[in-house]
């Protein structure tokens, strides 16, 4: 198995984020995080990203325990989280953003002192291997248009677009996408689907979170749901949505 939780739990002080969860991810799947607001997809996430340590379990990536390690070695290892909101800079353009996000990948993986010989234009390519990359990425994520334009300029589904390919920039092999169509109308959340489709025909694994079953549903292979922060269903996104103990969770919230 390419990926694997088990037994995962989290705790912050008196409350259980994360609850003794355990689900496996195989290569080129796309699996769908389904659950109500609060019940621990983030923090599921932030868990696999190294953002936050867990209280107890295992997460195994290529047969390796990565739990409690560091994001940039995660990252570095090919797991990558992308933000709900990401944080640009204004006044860069776009593949500006692409270059910053591959340099920084790089020096971390590299190490700062070699990193700085490789853009020596005597002894390395790296920086035109970057560019190429940017462009490749570019094209992916249907932003070719925006390419010279200011982070300011962008409307909010190129702003969460530039996220993702931020996140492409190092070259992810399981990606991790905190609700990506949150925010977007109806032509950006189907833009969004043939991004990710073809991300996964490119190889790329994904795990998804998103509260839009219509999306979410229609793009996951597979889906787990959590509630309290234990799966309560598990299965084809269809399955998942129908379960009773799923329905309840969603109906639940609303109630409250
Ligand atoms: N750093 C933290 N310290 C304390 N409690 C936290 C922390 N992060 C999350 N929590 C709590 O853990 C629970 C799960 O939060 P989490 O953000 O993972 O839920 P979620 O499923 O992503 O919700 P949403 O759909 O609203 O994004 C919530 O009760 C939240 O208040
Ligand atoms: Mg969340």
């Amino acid at each position: 198995m390419l990926f694997e939780v088990a037994n995962l739990t989290k705790r912050f002080d008196g409350l259980t984020a994360v609850a003794d969860l355990s689900f496996s991810i195989a290569h080129g799947e796309i699996v769908g995080v389904f659950g109500p607001n609060g019940s621990g997809k983030t923090t599921l996430l932030s868990l696999i990203a190294g953002m936050l340590v867990p209280t107890a379990g295992r997460i195994v990536w290529k047969d390796r325990e990565i739990q409690g390690a560091k994001p940039h070695d995660i990252a570095a290892a090919g797991v990558v989280k992308t933000f709900q909101n990401p944080q640009l800079f204004a006044e860069l353009s776009v593949f500006e953003h692409l270059m910053i996000a591959g340099h920084l990948m790089l020096k971390r993986r590299l190490g700062w002192r070699r990193a700085a010989t490789l853009f020596n234009p005597d002894t390395g390519h790296a920086g035109a291997d970057l560019e190429k990359r940017a462009t490749d990425v570019l094209r992916l994520c249907r932003l070719e248009a925006a390419r010279d334009q200011a982070a300011a300029g962008l409307s909010y589904g190129e702003e969460k677009m530039l996220g993702v390919a931020m996140a492409l920039m190092c070259e992810p092999e399981l990606l991790l996408l905190d609700e990506p169509a949150s925010g977007l109308g109806q032509p950006e959340i189907e833009n969004l689907e043939a991004v990710l489709r073809d991300l996964r025909s490119h190889g790329t694994t994904l795990c998804v979170i998103d509260h839009k079953v219509g999306f979410l549903g229609k793009l996951a292979d597979r889906a787990i749901s959590l509630h309290h922060g234990a799966k309560i269903a598990e299965g084809t996104p269809a399955q998942v949505l129908n379960d009773p103990r799923v329905i309840a969770a969603y109906l639940g919230q609303h109630h409250a």
